[in-house]
């Protein structure tokens, strides 16, 4: 099976490469450098031993949504987390290599993390919200990041709530327990307290996989409106959504950067046969 219809797709681009495994190859052309809101340069990632992505080189471009695809242990959560350094937090892992974020290289002495992760902001597979009210799940980050004053926060929260499409569906409980919300509705919440502090780029993690039909249709339209001003990279094992929201797809096996390239492209006539076996079900 090749996935079809990518005619609803947003605007295919044109920069494509591949790279045989362990070789560092750009998926940009010279046409679009400078555009990249994040670049990767021969990304190492080790845990203890273990070297779980080896010599990763990718650019991910602004205002565009980049899908990570690949079997179950290749690497892509771990790719992604290096992009707000949550791998920090990981005991024994290590990264080699470079990460720059619109130019400026996140792992540099002196980089302000909590500013980093302000600006980079993640959602995880699982819906995470505090056991606050709904309200304060959005308003508790835009304080900790000096945003004073009650009606500025409250006109902050609304909005992001709105960008967010889950405004309507709260707007009159917004001091009801956000724990008491369905799953989908506190994924939005999650991606309403990650927008709240206007980051650059969001990095989503699986956000679907918990999800149903209705909500996942939701989290994908969502997703294509907020590619207009935000920066996403998406890990999904869902070829029909990576066909849907993404602009770019970057396909990894056993921690190695397999091919990327525009979405339409790496899924009807990708450069190599792994990643048309893969996306056709072959194997994963
Ligand atoms: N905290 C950790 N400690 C040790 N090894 C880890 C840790 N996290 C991931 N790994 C290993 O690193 C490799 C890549 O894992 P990762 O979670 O990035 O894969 P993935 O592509 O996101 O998989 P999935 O699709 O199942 O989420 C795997 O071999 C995994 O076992
Ligand atoms: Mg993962």
């Amino acid at each position: 099976m090749i996935l079809a219809d990518t005619s609803t797709n947003a605007p295919q681009q044109k920069a494509h490469a591949t790279a045989t495994q362990g070789t560092p190859v750009a998926v940009t052309t010279a046409e679009t450098t400078g555009r990249q809101a994040v670049e990767v340069r021969n990304l190492e990632v080790f845990y203890g031993q273990h070297k779980a992505v080896h010599n990763v080189s990718l650019s991910v471009k602004h205002q565009e949504v980049t899908a990570f695809i690949g079997p179950s242990g290749c690497g892509k959560s771990t790719i992604l987390r290096c992009f707000n350094r949550m791998n920090d937090l990981v005991r024994h892992c290590r990264v080699q290599g470079s990460v720059k974020i619109h130019g400026a290289d996140i792992y540099a002495r002196g980089t302000d993390v909590m500013e980093l992760r302000k600006r980079t902001g993640m959602v995880f597979q699982k819906p995470n919200p505090f056991p606050k009210s709904i309200h304060e799940n959005v308003a508790y980050p835009l304080r900790i990041h000096g945003v004073r004053g009650k009606a500025v926060i409250a006109e902050k929260v609304e909005k992001s709530l709105r960008l967010a499409g889950l405004w309507e569906e709260v707007k009159d409980r917004l001091h009801a327990s956000a724990l008491s919300l369905s799953g989908g509705q506190q994924q939005r919440l999650c991606i309403a307290r990650a927008i709240a502090v206007d980051p650059d780029v969001l990095l989503m993690d699986e956000p679907c996989s918990a999800l149903d039909p209705i909500a996942t249709k939701t989290i994908e339209s969502l997703i294509n409106e907020l590619s207009k001003s935000i920066t996403i990279v998406i890990v999904t094992h869902n070829m029909h959504q990576a066909v849907r929201v993404a602009h770019q797809t970057a396909f990894f096996y056993m921690g190695n950067l397999v091919e990327a390239g525009p979405t339409d492209k790496m899924f009807h006539n990708p450069e190599q046969h792994q990643t048309l076996a893969y996306v056709t079900g072959q194997f994963g």
